[in-house]
Order: C-alpha cells, then sequence, then structure tokens
C-alpha cells in the first residue's frame, strides 16, 4: 500500500476506525484523498491517540480537507475557527442535528477532538441519513422526493431530560444562539455533491414543511426522524481523550448522549465549508 493507513469498519451501514495515521503529521496528497474517501464511504470516522492536536494543528489539518468557515453563525466562542462545545456550559447537543442546516450552506465536514473526556457516559451517536433515505418504500421515497423543509437556529430547545435547561447559563446560551435569527429552506432529500448519493436533510433545525401544516409535518418528520435513528443505522462512539471523529455532515447526524451527571466533558470542533443542498429536481 502506499500509506499505512488501514480502515476498520465498526457498524454495519456506518462508521469506521482509521489507524497508522498522526493527524498533525506532514500527510502527503495521497494520505489525504485516502481519508476523504474513507469518511465519504463510512460517513463517519474516527482516530484513536491523536492527543498530540492542539487548535492550530486541527485547523491545519482541517485546511487539507477544504477551507473553514467561522466556527458559528451566532455564537461567540472566542477563536476565529473552533467551536469548544461543554455542555455544562449550556453547550449540549443532546438531540439528533446535522451542524448548521439553518444556513444556506451547511457544512460539509465536521472534525471534533475529544480534550476532556468523562470517566463514564457522554459517547456521541452518528446515524446515517443516505442509508436512511435508500431503504424508505418507494411510496414514501415519492412523498419525500420534491419536498422542502423550513430550517431555523429558533428550534424548540428546552427538553424535558435536558437537567440544566433552565439555569442561567443554559438561558443565557440560548439568547446568544438566537441573537440572530437564521431561517432557510432545503430539500428534504439533496443529491450529495461527491458521492451522488440521496440523503435526507433533517435533524432538530427543522421548523416544520414547506405547505405542509405544524401537525403534518410533526407526523412526517417523526416518521422520517425514527428511520434515521433506527439503532441499526447508527453508530456509536466511546471517546477516550485524543480521539477525533470527522463526518460527512451531508450524510449524517448526530446526538451527544448527556449521561455524563455533572463531570467535565470538552470537545473542539471545526467544520469545513458546504454548498448549496441541491434537490433531486436540480
Ligand atoms: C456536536 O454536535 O457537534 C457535538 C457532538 C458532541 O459533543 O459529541
Amino acid at each position: 500500500p502506499a500509506t499505512e493507513l488501514t480502515v476498520h469498519k465498526v457498524g454495519g451501514r456506518i462508521g469506521a476506525r482509521i489507524d497508522g495515521v498522526t493527524l498533525s503529521g506532514d500527510l502527503s496528497a495521497e494520505t489525504i484523498a485516502e481519508i476523504r474517501a474513507a469518511i465519504l464511504e463510512n460517513k463517519v470516522v474516527f482516530f484513536r491517540n491523536q492527543g498530540h492536536l492542539d487548535d492550530r494543528a486541527q485547523i491545519a489539518f482541517g485546511e487539507r480537507l477544504g477551507a473553514l468557515t467561522t466556527p458559528h453563525p451566532t455564537v461567540n466562542t472566542g477563536s476565529a475557527r473552533v467551536l469548544t462545545l461543554k455542555a455544562n456550559r449550556g453547550m449540549a447537543a443532546n438531540s439528533w442535528h446535522t451542524d448548521v442546516t439553518f444556513v444556506d450552506r451547511p457544512p460539509a465536514f465536521s472534525i471534533l477532538r475529544g480534550v476532556e473526556i468523562p470517566d463514564y457516559g457522554g459517547n456521541t451517536v452518528w446515524a446515517n441519513t443516505a442509508t436512511a433515505y435508500e431503504r424508505l418504500h418507494p411510496q414514501l421515497k415519492a412523498l419525500v422526493d420534491d419536498l422542502w423543509a423550513v430550517h431555523s437556529n429558533d428550534y424548540d430547545y428546552v427538553r424535558p431530560d435536558q437537567a440544566d435547561s433552565t439555569d442561567d447559563v443554559a438561558a443565557r446560551k440560548r439568547e446568544e444562539f438566537i441573537a440572530t435569527i437564521y431561517q432557510t429552506e432545503h430539500p428534504v432529500v439533496r443529491i450529495h455533491p461527491e458521492t451522488g448519493e440521496r440523503t435526507l436533510v433533517l435533524g432538530h433545525f427543522v421548523k416544520h414543511f414547506s405547505g405542509l401544516n405544524q401537525k403534518e409535518s410533526a407526523t412526517l418528520f417523526n416518521l422520517l426522524q425514527d428511520r434515521v435513528t433506527a439503532l441499526e443505522n447508527t453508530v456509536r462512539w466511546h471517546w477516550q481523550q485524543g480521539d477525533v471523529a470527522i463526518w460527512d455532515n451531508r450524510a449524517t447526524q448526530h446526538y451527544a448522549v448527556a449521561d455524563f451527571d455533572q463531570q467535565p466533558r470538552e470537545v473542539r470542533r471545526i467544520t469545513v465549508q458546504g454548498d448549496v443542498p441541491v434537490s433531486i429536481g436540480g
């Protein structure tokens, strides 16, 4: 082989671990191409033992996959590129979503580094939105093929299972999050710009489907989300400090499981620019 890199599937429909790569190293164009191909095929890939990475090295690696976006459209992250997620600072991500779908061009890739990992709990789960579409009954495909959805950052944040959702920190974070309201329409089924696959564009930023009322939207949304998040369609990662996860944000949703009590947990994310989702009709 041209490189020492090896790819090991960790789930039947999604997820692979890549061994033999030091992400802070001077990686050849060939190695980057192999990593990119593995992400496109497996939707999310994991690297162990990358504890040597700091923000700069994470950014330098991310730029090999494409231009980086600002860390977040509304949250002041204190960094030009890095979003630090600390659940106990009102930044819990414990509901199913695709990153930043409320903008016209949601990120293509997200690269997440495990900085402080709790002793128990705090896994992240990813779901494959290409297989979710592919396995729909043809009649359901026909229903969603030219449907559009409205996405907004002003979604329903108050979740009954989010213990700190009413405390001050979380309330302030929410205010910051929605300081500017973004609203955009995306096709429910997009053509992936690199693989040509059809993927479902849903997740918690969806407000409603264009032309359908709230009740119709909620029923259809739940039906489709159930297909995306079926356990067989997911992979669950048990973080270790120094792990890196990279996912194709155009073909996945994810959920950060908030079951680690008051233990600190810190992960840092950078995002690679994506394009405007294109529907089947073009
Ligand atoms: C995210 O939603 O990007 C963060 C996932 C995590 O905290 O594991």
